[in-house]
């Protein structure tokens, strides 16, 4: 960088405020000299992003990222420092041009051509020879608005329109045919697409890399053509609507994603900015790359058919492999969200987002719909693949509450159903672990790691609602000695004193005791929890409680085998039969 554009980034940062640029992205709190708000690098639910004044920097307490305005911005919205820089220099009304970074330069050129296809096409629609191709989109309520906001257009009947228009621009035939845009025949040189609507696609920094042509005049056997692979239009990097809907997404907290982009194009129209589309394919690593880059929750909504449904499945099963927080929803009803918002409006659209399933919610439904589950034999199937669904999940405690459920409905044994579950995975382990322990130490190793999430869990809660606090108190938990016991110390300490929770205050607070804030850190990174309810914590004390008691039965059991005054046995052995009371009567409750 030279150093008239040195000086050009300290006039812009001198010009611009970071609370205000930031504010614009994420809601803040002023909390003391500082600013508070949800960090959008990481999956946060909480305040613990604080964003200084005086030092014009922010920084996220639990994830680190860190940065100034132009850092912001760049992470915020995925773009180039340099692009940032250029996006604060709006905000601030100060002229700067932006470099191109190299890869851009490179395609600089067939990105040109995109362009002015694309400006072409959209001409087009607007002359005369456009009336019937305006006439349909009006008729599917697709407004001159929406028109030109994702900027479709029309190819015209004639055979190389396009291809007349680029070699009057002098633009040679080999890069339009790498992009796709031409091909060859007998007759010739011929555009690839004619007479369609046509609708561009866009790199997930938005710039115009592909077509898609639908049909809305003819009856063409294929209702949409699209752009092959070319150079610049990769199918598995590119989600429909991303570019506009990522920066959404990550003030939502939330995306959702559809099969169709005349879908995605009704919802974001709706004013749901957040949706993209995987138009109409299995997604690729790289897409699903693209979804967990965001953070947020994904709601899955295809179409209301056979094939919906299966790629729901699919999409829900990567998902949740990957640990992306998901919701699924579906629509009853009409085919597809583009029709469903059309006959029933936006506010019904908005009640199915607002209370999607789980997946294994959602598969509990689907997997049990073709079956009688008063056959024996239909049943077992049933309960079979629900435990290899639940071998894909990692939270301990839905598996818990899952395994639950299905132990009431069908009277089942808990134990057998975990036993399956434990050697599903065992199998789908054995090839990583060569030196597997025996299946003793896995149980404990497992009743461990529930120990630990659920005591994670309830530290979340209790740094984050004083009621939680107080339920905690109020089950006098003996736990053992463990760094989480610092938290819950600390946690009690800080709200003697305070007498009431506040997590921004709380976080702050627990910096002066570095050993203890460094596990404060690591709850809030694995805990992933956007509500909950005071039913939510009882259930998760219940759960510690639970494996607190186990332990000291067996932990007095072992003192009773070993104790040879018979009055002390006694004792002994009351207290075991006090303890499980205490289970009996929670396990009815
Ligand atoms: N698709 C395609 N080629 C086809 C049919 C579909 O490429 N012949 C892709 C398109 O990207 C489309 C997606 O699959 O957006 C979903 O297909 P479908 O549900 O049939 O399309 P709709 O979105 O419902 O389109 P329309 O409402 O215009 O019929
Ligand atoms: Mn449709």
């Amino acid at each position: 960088m030279n150093d008239k554009t040195k000086s050009d980034f300290q006039i812009i940062q001198s010009h611009a405020n970071i609370v205000e640029i930031v504010k614009s992205y994420v809601p803040l709190e002023s909390h003391g000299k500082n600013y508070f708000g949800v960090c959008p690098f990481h999956d946060d639910h909480s305040p613990s992003m604080s964003v200084s004044p005086d030092k014009q920097i922010y920084k996220c307490f639990v994830c680190g990222a860190t940065g100034n305005v132009f850092n912001f911005v760049e992470n915020f919205l995925g773009v180039s420092f340099l692009e940032a820089v250029k996006i604060v220099a709006d905000k601030v009304g100060i002229g700067f041009t932006v470099q191109e970074n190299k890869e851009d330069l490179k395609n600089k050129k067939y990105y040109d051509i995109m362009n002015l296809a694309t400006l072409f096409y959209e001409n087009n629609l607007r002359t005369n020879l456009g009336a019937e191709a305006r006439e349909y989109l009006h008729k599917r309520g697709i407004t001159d608005e929406i028109i030109k906001d994702f900027s479709i257009g029309l190819s015209l009947k004639e055979n190389k329109a396009l291809y007349t228009l680029m070699q009057n621009k002098k633009i040679k035939k080999e890069d339009l045919d790498a992009l796709g845009l031409i091909a060859e025949g007998e007759t010739g040189v011929y555009d690839l697409f004619r007479n369609r609507i046509i609708f561009p696609l866009k790199s997930p920094t938005g710039k115009p890399n592909g077509f898609s042509g639908r049909i809305y005049n003819s009856d063409s056997n294929s209702k949409y053509i699209n752009t092959k692979e070319t150079i610049i239009f990769k199918k598995r990097e590119n989600l429909y609507n991303y570019h506009l809907a990522a920066p959404v997404a990550r003030q939502e907290k939330q995306i959702i994603i559809c099969e169709g982009f005349m879908d995605a194009i009704r919802i974001y129209a709706s004013g749901i900015k957040n949706v993209v589309a995987t138009m109409g394919t299995a997604l690729a690593k790289e897409q699903i790359a693209l979804l967990k880059k965001l953070n947020v929750k994904v709601i899955i909504v295809m179409d209301n058919d056979n094939a919906g449904e299966l790629a729901t499945i699919s999409l829900g099963e990567s998902l949740l492999k990957e640990n992306i927080d998901t919701g699924i929803v579906r629509l009853t009803g009409k085919k597809d969200p583009d029709e469903y918002i059309l006959t029933y409006g936006i506010e019904a659209f908005k009640d199915n987002i607002k209370n999607p399933m789980s997946y294994l919610e959602f598969m509990n439904i689907t997997l049990r719909k073709d079956k009688n589950l008063k056959n024996p034999t239909e049943l077992t199937t049933f309960i079979n693949e629900m435990i290899a669904c639940l071998s894909s999940a990692t939270d301990e405690l839905l598996i818990e509450t899952s395994i639950n459920k299905l132990v009431e409905e069908f009277h089942l044994d808990k134990e057998l159903l975990k036993s399956r579950l434990l050697s599903k995975e065992l199998l789908t382990n054995i090839k990583v672990e060569e030196t597997s322990p025996k299946e003793n130490t896995t149980k404990t190793a497992k009743t461990n790691n529930k120990f630990t999430r659920a005591f994670k869990t309830m530290l979340y809660y209790m740094m984050n609602d004083t009621d939680c606090m107080r339920l905690f108190l109020h089950y006098q938990l003996n736990l053992p000695k463990c760094k989480y016991r610092l938290v819950s110390n600390n946690l009690i300490y800080y709200f003697e004193l305070k007498r009431e929770i506040d997590f921004a205050d709380y976080l702050t607070f627990s910096e002066e005791y570095p050993e203890v804030n460094e596990v404060v850190r690591e709850i809030i990174r694995d805990v992933h929890i956007s509500e909950f309810t005071p039913e939510d914590a009882e259930a998760v004390l219940l759960v510690i409680k639970d494996i607190l008691d186990k332990q000291k039965i067996e932990e007095l059991k072992k003192e009773m085998s070993k104790e040879l005054d018979v009055n002390r046995k006694k004792k002994l052995f009351e207290s075991i039969i006090e303890i499980k009371k205490g289970c009996v009567k929670n396990d009815r409750d």
